[in-house]
């Protein structure tokens, strides 16, 4: 975790070829930062926490679970639309230089990265991600891979102030899985805000934004019937666990999904079943939670073509297309520094 930055090797065989792992996180940023969101989500009514902390080296992996799931439709809608619209998303960018954030596994990206080689403009790829052992692998196998490319992979945090890298020629930033949705709008505001300050002109957004449909179809993909979700969404117990030395007892948490018709999100929550009493060590904190008494983990909005866009123009990109999948569950956006 303390470690800076890994060896770069240039030595022309491929076999030999490491990415680059840069950490902008400190090395206590779990501690202080999970402490400091502890204290305020868990004594907030209702009670809340940032979903960030999810995402530990098993939140990772059972999110990549979640995506596999029969009702869980938005990575493979996302990967309908990328698959029929890589090659003229390459064409219209000539990107040089790919910038993922959230990239996770960075599976679906690969057919990014397929069509941006193609075009022969794209020199680096830079996934971004909180999840380190995630981040790492993903890295791995992108430099391996994709051997032509410089892969600089950054562990950091994307709601904290962004810095890309500059390139010779145009930049793409992609956030992909409707990750912005699991921002609050004002939360998304600032976050759009501050890609677009990290952009120049002829630079490129593309934003993957899952849509408003039928609540019932939008519950079973955050309740699925294997309760994969379910053990995702208790992994924030774990974390707290762990890493703070909390005592939560995992199974007096029931997983709940709820659609909010008037802000138009999924809500992801922890019912206590009956009374639970923890002590958070790392925060100095106990936490009472009464029987029924319920914690948000995450919100997932869904959205609307009008929405996203007036977003986009909100924090001055200039919308360029946009696409959806043959069932139009999921959209693509591309958007434009001008
Ligand atoms: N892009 C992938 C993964 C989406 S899951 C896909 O479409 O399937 C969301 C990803 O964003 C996870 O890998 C998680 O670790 C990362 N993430 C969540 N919050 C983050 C934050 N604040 N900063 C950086 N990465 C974050
Ligand atoms: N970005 C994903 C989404 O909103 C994250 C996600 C999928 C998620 N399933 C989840 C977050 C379950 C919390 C709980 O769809």
């Amino acid at each position: 975790m303390a470690e800076g930055v890994a060896a770069r090797v240039g030595s022309g065989h491929s076999t030999d070829r490491r990415p680059v792992i840069d950490v902008r996180l400190a090395a206590d940023h779990v501690a202080r930062t999970l402490r400091s969101d502890v204290r305020v989500g868990l004594t907030a009514a209702p009670k809340w926490l940032p979903p960030k902390w999810f995402y530990d080296a098993r939140g990772s992996e059972l999110f990549e679970q979640i995506t596999r799931l029969p009702e869980y439709y938005p990575t493979r809608a996302e990967r309908e639309i990328l698959t029929a619209h890589a090659s003229d998303i390459a064409d219209v960018t000539q990107a040089a230089t790919l910038i993922e954030l959230g990239s996770g596994s960075s599976e679906k990206t690969r057919l990014l990265l397929d069509a941006l080689s193609e075009t022969g403009m794209l020199r680096r790829f830079v996934p971004f991600d909180v999840s380190e052992q995630a981040l790492r692998k993903t890295a791995d196998t992108a430099a391996v891979d994709y051997p032509h490319l410089g892969v600089h992979a950054v562990v950091g945090d994307f709601t904290d102030r962004l810095s890309v890298p500059r390139s010779q020629g145009p930049r793409m930033v992609a956030l992909l899985g409707s990750t912005i949705g699991n921002l609050l709008p004002d939360e998304r505001a600032r976050f759009l805000e501050s890609v677009r300050a990290s952009l120049e002109p002829g630079d490129w957004l593309l934003l993957g934004t899952d849509l408003v449909k039928d609540p019932d179809v939008l519950l079973r993909a955050y309740d699925d019937s294997a309760g994969v979700t379910a053990e995702f969404n208790r992994n924030v117990l774990r974390v707290l666990n762990r890493e703070l030395g909390a005592d939560f007892a995992l199974d007096a948490f029931a997983h709940r999904a709820v659609w909010d018709p008037a802000n138009e999100w999924v809500e992801m929550r922890l019912r206590a079943e009956r009374a639970v009493q923890a002590w958070v060590g790392g925060a100095e904190l106990s936490v009472l939670f009464k029987p029924g008494e319920e914690l948000r983990t995450e919100v997932s909005a869904k959205f609307r073509h009008e929405g996203v866009d007036a977003e986009l123009h909100a924090a001055k990109f200039t919308p360029y297309r946009w696409w959806t999948d043959s069932g139009e569950r999921f959209a693509v956006s591309l958007a434009r520094v001008v």
